[in-house]
């Protein structure tokens, strides 16, 4: 089959599915100026993920974490939504209760498109949590923030809302996913590496499931060899012609 037809398939499978399932990583961000991770430019250059991102490194240099974090979120707060984000807004206005968008993404930028039934796995640059209390709240706008954050309730230093290395997903999050996933007709992958657990696993669950497994990332995953459809591409222009409104006259 030539590489549209396999589109087009693609696309006929997303519009008749009634339940569909998006996981997204940094790469759908990086056209907001957002940097990935992983590989070249990407945050994990130069510096080991245990050096910032683990109770660990917080718990030896809270100021060089919160740091790293309030750089971060300064970031995400100036950044817009970019296509792909409203891309998938749009399908889940199609999709209704049948759709769930789960994203390891920390940068709020599906919420600020307008996704709602979103599952935001790995927490929120936007928010911190108390470490006595637990309570989360919002952060001020990065021009007045000064970390350490203070609890509003308690008084006690906060940390970054996010989940960091050995640490756990919350449960009930991670159960809702995992269940879209499970269940879904068609499951798209976006922007991941898809080598950090247990949102990695999410792709092969809705494979197991029976889903049409469709990926978009410029490099190949370990998700590559289980895709229906995997396209070489960015986020906007993968799902563009998979979710975007048909050209006039074309069926
Ligand atoms: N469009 C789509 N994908 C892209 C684009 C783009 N424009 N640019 C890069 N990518 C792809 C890369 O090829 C890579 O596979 O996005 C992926 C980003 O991978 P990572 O940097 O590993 O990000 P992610 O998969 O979200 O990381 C998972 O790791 O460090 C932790 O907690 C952090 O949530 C993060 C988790």
């Amino acid at each position: 089959m030539r590489a549209a037809e396999r589109v087009e398939e693609a696309r006929r499978c997303i519009e008749r599915a009634h339940r569909v399932a998006v996981l997204t990583g940094a790469g759908i961000s990086a056209a907001s100026g957002i940097p990935t991770f992983r590989g070249p430019g990407g945050l994990w250059e130069g510096v080991r993920p245990e050096e910032l991102a683990t109770p660990e490194a917080y718990a030896r240099d809270p100021q060089r974490v919160w740091s790293w974090y309030a750089w971060r979120y300064r970031l995400a707060y100036q950044a817009r939504p970019n296509r792909a984000h409203e891309l998938l807004v749009q399908l889940e206005r199609d999709k209704g209760d049948g759709f769930l968008l789960v994203t390891q993404n920390v940068d709020g930028l599906h919420a600020r498109a307008g996704s709602q039934r979103l599952v935001e796995l790995h927490g929120s640059l936007h928010r911190a949590r108390c470490e006595a209390c637990q309570h989360r709240f919002p952060l001020p706008p990065p021009e007045t923030f000064m970390p350490p954050p203070r609890c509003p309730r308690c008084g006690s230093r906060a940390r970054p809302d996010v989940v960091w290395f050995g640490e756990l997903v919350p449960g009930r999050a991670y159960q809702r996913a995992a269940e879209a996933f499970r269940t879904a007709e068609v499951a798209l992958v976006v922007g991941t590496s898809a080598v950090v657990e247990p949102a990695a696993s999410l792709g092969r669950l809705a494979r197991l499931g029976g889903a049409y497994l469709v990926e978009v990332n410029p490099e190949q995953t370990p998700l590559t060899p289980l895709a229906h459809l995997s396209l070489r591409c960015g986020a906007e222009e993968g799902l563009e012609p998979l979710i975007g409104p048909r050209a006039p006259g074309t069926a």
